[in-house]
């Protein structure tokens, strides 16, 4: 696939690496999110004053809400390590086990995109979040047998995308789910200044606010078109972002007025062409433009149904006159 600025998905080395500098450390510093934050502080000071581990928690939400971010602040303000690894990355029952086995006490165990751990390792995930422990088979054939393990306590932080992939049985393992939501456009705009400071780039706030409107509610994109902004105006500009060196470097750049994506356009553009604007059924639509029903309905639709460009009904969905207008299409007579 074609690279875009605007995709949510983390781009480049480079990238990932700025990513960790940008990433806040504790939960004062997290912008916006309230109500989880309000209930992680009161989960972690509890755990605390009890000397007890937390609770199994899980985020889900859309790619570059902050989830990997509130794994990180997890373990620091429980003062404790974070082992990261990934469902993808995990392929045999014994791998995960030897994963467990080597926890410290407390330790917060962050697996990422945990919808795609395979069946067999998700199962040693069960006693393991439930008991603390692990059975493991020894020898073979008739004198096989299974023997149970302890281990030493730890939390585990799931995240995933795609939060219907995960399977009930893991998910009722979790204490604590959150939601993660898109971000305000204010949120996104103390963001985008917060880590100005920290890269060292002089952003007026009507140049932050303009940044923000087109950042398509993700921290992650608000900071890669500072990043990219940031580029124009010292080449093209004299360094400093302006609202109108925004503006003018997001045009050039691509990036529509709502921060859009092309994926977001095309989806749109579809109902609108294929499908005279809806009601068209997800899997139809999906189809349509080739990609995969669920990420649709858990990536790039929630977005655009929040922002009122598609609205959900019970025939299926349907193309609102804002999406009309916005791709430059007039809008079909209500009959
Ligand atoms: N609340 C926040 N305040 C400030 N910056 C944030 C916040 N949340 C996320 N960020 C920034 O956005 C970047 C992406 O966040 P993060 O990697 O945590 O997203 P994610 O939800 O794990 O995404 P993915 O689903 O792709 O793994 C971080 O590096 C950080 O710089
Ligand atoms: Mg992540």
């Amino acid at each position: 696939m074609e690279r875009r600025i605007i995709t949510t998905d983390v781009m480049e080395e480079e990238e990932a690496e700025t990513e960790g500098s940008l990433r806040p450390q504790y939960l004062e510093d997290y912008i916006g999110q309230q109500k989880i934050k309000e209930n992680l502080r009161i989960f972690i000071e509890a755990a605390k004053q009890r000397k007890d581990v937390l609770d199994h928690v899980l985020f889900y939400g859309p790619p570059g809400l902050g989830k990997t971010t509130l794994a990180g602040i997890i373990a620091n303000e429980m003062n404790t390590h974070l082992k990261v690894t990934s469902g993808p990355a995990i392929e045999k029952p014994g791998e995960m086990a030897a994963i467990l086995n080597n926890l410290q006490e407390g330790d917060i165990l962050f697996i990422d995109e945990i919808h795609r751990l395979n069946r067999q390792v998700e199962e040693v995930l069960y006693p393991a979040m439930e008991d603390f422990a692990i059975d493991i088979m020894i020898g073979k054939g008739s004198s096989a047998r299974s023997i149970r393990l302890d281990l030493p306590k730890f939390t585990m932080v799931g995240a995933t995308t795609r939060a219907g992939l995960l399977t009930a049985p893991l998910r009722d393992r979790f204490g604590v789910l959150h939601h993660l939501e898109f971000y305000t456009v204010e949120e996104l705009k103390t963001i985008i200044i917060h880590s100005a400071k920290i890269l060292n780039v002089e952003v007026e706030e009507s140049g932050a606010l303009e940044m923000a409107k087109r950042s398509r509610g993700t921290p992650r994109l608000a900071n890669r078109l500072l990043r990219r902004v940031r580029d124009f105006a010292q080449v093209k500009f004299d360094g400093r972002i302006t609202q109108k060196v925004a503006a003018l470097s997001l045009n050039l750049l691509d990036v529509d007025k709502y921060g859009l994506d092309a994926t977001d356009r095309t989806l749109l553009l579809t109902m609108i062409d294929k499908f005279g604007g809806g009601p068209v059924g997800l899997d139809t639509l999906a189809a349509a433009i080739g990609e995969d029903s669920g990420t649709i309905e858990d990536v790039y639709e929630p977005y655009l149904i929040k922002n009122g460009f598609i609205n959900r009904t019970p025939r299926g969905r349907v193309a609102t006159s804002l999406s009309y207008q916005h791709l430059g299409k007039s809008v079909p007579d209500e009959t």
